[in-house]
């Protein structure tokens, strides 16, 4: 899971399509800015008149979905000259329910690649994003994915074409080659060139089978040595590191890039560039990033920069907590504290060694419980005693997550203690709220705060998520409904209780 992902909000723009559709037989299928607007009754017939069919599976209204759109409408344009055996279409999910679980898409928008028809395996087209990449992705599917560099004077002109080129050297016996050419069709952001000639391999002054990374601006290269990967993912996750800075710093053009590296663990700096200790800090988070480079993905935040807010908020760090390191496993979700205050080389780099070993615990933290916590027409539950609570068969529990600092929570903050005190004699109604900045739970969402959800009775895995208005009429009404709900279903036992409760628990 992207932990970005969710911050993502782009502006959008509405576009119409242009209703200049031929009335041949058979009907065309429409077009929308060059792209086949595809749905379940066309889709067969899509795959059937196109050898290659590039489709993005999208959300009208997602701002990500949005972002791409035009990028992909201009390389559709430019390809339906160049090359007429491709195409491009789209799949609006919301409305082609079936396709978006046929193909099983999550994210929007997911770009796969069908060849001669073959509905069942579709190639993912995942990280590229400007119009010139798409061309180049496709080229590389369909042609060679790498140009032969045969010359001396190639090889030189070659490694200074662009500001990043990756050049494989491998001799013809070179077993690994393949995932050369597999890796440069996953990467079509850079050039990848391949030597194979005896001349131009001492020219470069190599000799054995690797693959360098040469940078024009840092004047640095790179090089992976043949036993370094063992499968294409292992050289992308590689190439891909290399051609990153040894720390890169989270900004707008960077949220998305840092997640194209194919790795499952992130490594947080969380520093404020303007304070004095700064340049120690950095200092110490780049050796140890030197050391493990290629197993995480070395990350800066800035906490002198407002826009990260979100970020501090997801990580739970306050201004007081900087500088901080976390590592985020995202495969798992997990989220690791470093186990000291003081960034030091020695404290990052255990760090490291330890998360890698398997070694460290993720943090699960909570404040200490309140000693009167079941006086108040409001309960504040904490870490420790979110879930007997929340999750409990015998209370309908309704709670408030909230952060301390924020506006909008302060304004509820009196809405939700006078609902309190309405249900403070309800021995079945639990009215609660809960930092989530201090206390980590099981109920993962990244909701702007506040947030509410129900945790109905008669069941002890099952989260209802709140989306009626913020007012107390609202809210009493909607815990009226549900407990009116209850008391029918109590007579009845409900055998789907586990399979809602999981959906509820893995909403994100
Ligand atoms: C370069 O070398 C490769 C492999 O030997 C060969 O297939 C290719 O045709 C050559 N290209 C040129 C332009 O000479
Ligand atoms: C190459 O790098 C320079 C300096 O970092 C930058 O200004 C330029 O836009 C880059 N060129 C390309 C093609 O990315
Ligand atoms: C942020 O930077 C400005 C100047 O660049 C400085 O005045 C301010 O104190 C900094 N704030 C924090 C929280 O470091
Ligand atoms: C991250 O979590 C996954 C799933 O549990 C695990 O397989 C993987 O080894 C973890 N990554 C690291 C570097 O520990
Ligand atoms: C449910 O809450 C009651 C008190 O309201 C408590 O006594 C009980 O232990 C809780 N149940 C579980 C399973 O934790
Ligand atoms: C709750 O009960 C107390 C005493 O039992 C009473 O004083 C209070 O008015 C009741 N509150 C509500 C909202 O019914
Ligand atoms: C409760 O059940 C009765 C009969 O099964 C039904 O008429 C009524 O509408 C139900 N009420 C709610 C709130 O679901």
């Amino acid at each position: 899971m992207k932990w970005i992902f969710h911050f993502l909000c782009l502006s959008f723009s509405l576009s119409v399509a242009d209703g200049k559709v031929k009335t041949h037989k058979p009907p065309k299928i429409k077009e929308e800015d060059d792209v086949l607007v595809l749905t379940d009754s066309n889709f067969a017939r899509a795959l059937q008149e196109n050898k290659y069919l590039l489709v993005k599976f999208y959300v009208a209204l997602s701002g990500p979905s949005q972002t791409v759109k035009e990028e992909f409408s201009v390389a559709a344009g430019k390809l339906k000259k160049e090359l007429q055996e491709i195409k491009f279409g789209q799949v609006e999910i919301t409305q082609e329910k079936d396709l978006g679980k046929e193909f099983k898409i999550k994210e929007f928008p997911t770009i796969k690649l069908f060849v001669n028809g073959d509905r069942e395996n579709p190639t993912d087209c995942k990280g590229v994003r400007t119009a010139s990449s798409f061309i180049t992705w496709l080229n590389r599917r369909i042609g060679p994915s790498a140009v032969y560099i045969n010359t001396t004077d190639h090889y030189d002109s070659f490694v200074q074409s662009d500001n990043v080129t990756v050049v494989g050297f491998f001799k013809e016996k070179g077993n690994k080659k393949e995932y050369f050419f597999d890796a440069a069709k996953d990467i079509p952001e850079f050039a990848f060139g391949l030597v194979t000639n005896e001349d131009v391999f001492s020219h470069a002054g190599k000799t054995a089978n690797i693959v360098t990374v040469y940078k024009k601006d840092k004047t640095a290269s790179y090089v992976i040595k043949e036993d370094e990967f063992e499968s294409k993912l292992d050289l992308v996750r590689l190439i891909r590191t290399y051609i990153m800075d040894l720390v890169t710093e989270y900004n707008l053009e960077t949220q998305v890039t840092i997640f194209d590296v194919p790795t499952d663990s992130h490594i947080l700096l969380f520093a404020s560039k303007t304070s004095e200790s700064f340049t120690t800090v950095y200092e110490n988070f780049e050796s140890a990033a030197l050391e493990f480079r290629g197993k995480l993905v070395f990350i800066l935040v800035d906490t002198n920069e407002t826009r990260n807010g979100r970020i501090f908020e997801y990580f739970r760090i306050t201004e007081v907590d900087t500088p901080a390191v976390r590592i985020m496993n995202l495969t798992t979700d997990m989220k690791y504290r470093m186990p000291a205050d003081e960034v030091s080389f020695k404290n990052v780099r255990s760090f490291c060694q330890n998360y890698l070993d398997g070694k460290a615990k993720p943090k699960r933290e909570s404040e200490e419980i309140c000693k009167d916590w079941e006086k108040k027409p409001v309960k504040r539950l904490v870490g420790k005693n979110f879930n007997t609570v929340a999750y409990n068969k015998t209370s309908n529990t309704f709670v408030m997550f909230y952060a301390p600092w924020s506006k909008e929570c302060k304004k509820l903050f009196p809405v939700w203690e006078e609902l309190g005190r309405r249900y403070q004699n309800h021995t079945n109604v639990i009215i609660a709220k809960i930092d989530c900045t201090a206390n980590d739970i099981q109920l993962m969402v990244l909701e702007r705060y506040p947030y509410f959800r129900f945790f109905p009775a008669g069941s002890d895995t099952q989260a209802i998520r709140y989306t009626g208005e913020r007012t107390l009429e609202a809210f009493t009404e909607y815990l009226e409904d549900n407990l009116k709900q209850e008391e029918n279903q109590s007579s009845r036992e409900t055998p789907d209780e586990n399979k809602n409760g999981k959906e509820a628990k893995d909403e994100l």
